[in-house]
């Protein structure tokens, strides 16, 4: 199976130090906690007390090779053990390539500090022909959170011309049944960020269906893609699309459906594939607001990641993924604010902002899912709202559904995964936003002045979905990361691909 280019060599390995002799660095993990025997003693400086994470075997021989006392270093550095914080001391012994020790805080030993420790072990080779092993984790839930994370902290993506990046090798101490499954989410994390890197002259929609289509043949899966006049049905699709006379939209179909599969429970997934958001007529201002809007396709980016990385998972579901690809432009073919279109299905809408494109795409993709695919879950994902963002921030996605049980599974598989989720709620009483004294609804969803555009862009979604058991993902603000730090670099982030895959495999 080919892995993105430059993605790291990952290896499992065992708790022992032979191994690890011939990597530059070797990772180990502590915790520091305060010493409370020094606390009601009522001295006035409380001390540290640190512990090693992990085999205390592997630490004996780690200090008998290479005749340091770590416990001794970490009480004179004195970190405070915060998850990810780090620290490196020169060693070496006769026949090792070993170079350094990287002492990483564990915090509480959570998944999550487990996440943070990985992307530090990744950041030190990101990039370098190095290898580093990390014995860290001590469990296989711990190595698979810790692996995934190394992976993604080692993640990088330019367009250069100079000499290409070299690849760094992560070894974990883990199973290497636990590690297969790491590798398959990680690399499907960096498929999608590399989709979403990419630059809107180079992805066209055509090249996310020809990229879909590789995806497709070398994992042995069916793909179906629309183009030119079988997207009339599409009407969104076709209207948004259609502003761009040389990247027309495509409709990506592609569908993970094993031998013996046809009795398995059936989720397909819809992603917002808008390859740039110039806003259309209602163009974006200030103008900067237009430069982050390649990165307007990061659900359709982690929709088919998710399917690339199925027949490794091998999960007993059926899967679908539809990517509505469409490029958002200012043309004689664009669309004009006050244009009624006809959605998959019949529902009529007037556009009164084309800016608010994302919602028309999606509604074909939503429509033709419940009425032609009939899924037992139809889940949409797409970087739908600003006000997403201003809501929850750049940490948390905004998660809309009726269905309690869906709700809770999600948020939980956010922690555990990493790809967090917050439910926002559906309010009823903003319906009255949507109407439209010409058709069915309007695009704006700002009648009455409700201030709240991420819930009304979702009611708006709701409209297409009939009485599916549905989830709505707003990633505008996860998926896109402002700052090169921890698990993300600056740019797409790969948001929802932990968690659609871990979800998948948990039904
Ligand atoms: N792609 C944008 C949303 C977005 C904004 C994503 C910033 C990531 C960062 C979407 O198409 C959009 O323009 N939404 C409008 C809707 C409004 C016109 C009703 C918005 O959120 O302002
Ligand atoms: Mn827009
Ligand atoms: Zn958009």
């Amino acid at each position: 199976m080919s892995l993105p280019a430059h993605f790291p060599e990952l290896k499992a390995i065992s708790a022992e130090l032979k191994p690890a002799l011939a990597s530059e660095t070797i990772a180990i993990g502590f915790i520091a906690a305060q010493n409370s025997d020094q606390l009601t003693k009522g001295s006035e400086k409380s001390e540290k007390e640190f512990k090693l994470v992990g085999s205390s075997l592997l630490h004996k021989s780690i200090a008998e090779t290479f005749g340091i006392d770590i416990l001794d270093e970490l009480k004179f550095f004195a970190p405070t053990g915060k998850a990810g914080e780090s620290f490196e001391l020169p060693i070496s012994a006769p026949d090792a390539k070993v170079e350094r020790l990287l002492l990483v805080g564990l915090g509480d030993q959570s998944l999550a500090a487990f996440r943070a420790a990985g992307a530090t072990v990744g950041r030190k080779v990101k990039g370098k022909p190095q290898s580093i092993t990390s014995f860290c984790a001590t469990s296989d839930a711990t190595a698979h959170a810790h692996a995934i994370s190394a992976t993604m902290g080692a993640y990088l993506w330019n367009l250069k011309s100079g000499p290409k990046p070299l690849k760094p090798t992560i070894a974990i101490s883990s199973s290497a049944v636990a590690l297969k499954r790491a590798g398959a989410i990680a690399a499907a994390v960096w498929r999608a960020r590399d989709l979403v890197h990419t630059p809107a002259n180079i992805k066209t929609p055509a090249w996310m269906a020809s990229n879909a289509k590789a995806i497709a043949k070398e994992r042995n899966i069916s793909i179906k893609v629309l183009a030119g006049k079988d997207l009339i049905p599409f009407g969104g699709l076709n209207a948004v699309g259609n502003s761009s006379r040389k990247s027309p939209p495509r409709f990506i179909e592609i569908t993970y459906a094993p031998k013996g599969s046809s009795n398995w429970p059936h989720v397909v997934l819809v992603g917002k594939g808008i390859t740039f958001d110039t806003g259309g007529y209602s163009m974006k201002r200030p103008y900067d607001m237009m430069m982050a809007m390649k990165t307007d396709m990061a659900g359709a980016a982690a929709v088919l990641s998710v399917i690339s990385a199925l027949p490794e998972l091998a999960p007993r579901v059926r899967v679908t993924a539809l990517l509505m690809c469409a490029e958002n432009a200012v043309s004689a073919t664009a669309q004009r604010p006050s244009d009624v279109i006809t959605h998959f299905g019949g529902t009529t809408t007037e556009v009164l902002n084309t800016d608010a494109e994302g919602r028309l795409v999606l509604a074909d993709g939503l429509a033709y899912a419940d009425l032609k695919l009939k899924p037992d879950y139809l889940i949409d994902i797409a970087t739908l709202t600003g006000s997403a963002t201003l809501g929850l921030g750049r940490q948390y996605a905004a998660m809309y559904s009726r269905d309690a049980k869906l709700v809770e599974n999600l948020y939980e598989i956010g922690l555990e995964s990493g790809d967090r989720v917050w439910q926002m709620p559906l309010i009823d009483d903003y319906v009255d936003s949507l109407e439209s004294d010409i058709a069915d609804i309007n695009n704006t969803a700002d009648k009455g002045d409700y201030n709240a555009g991420s819930v009304t862009a979702a009611l708006f979604l709701e409209k297409f979905v009939g009485e599916r058991k549905w989830v709505h993902f707003d990633i505008a603000g996860t998926g896109r990361s402002e700052v090169d730090a921890g698990e993300n670099p600056k740019g797409g982030t790969g948001f929802g691909v932990r968690l659609l895959t871990t979800w998948i495999c948990s039904i």
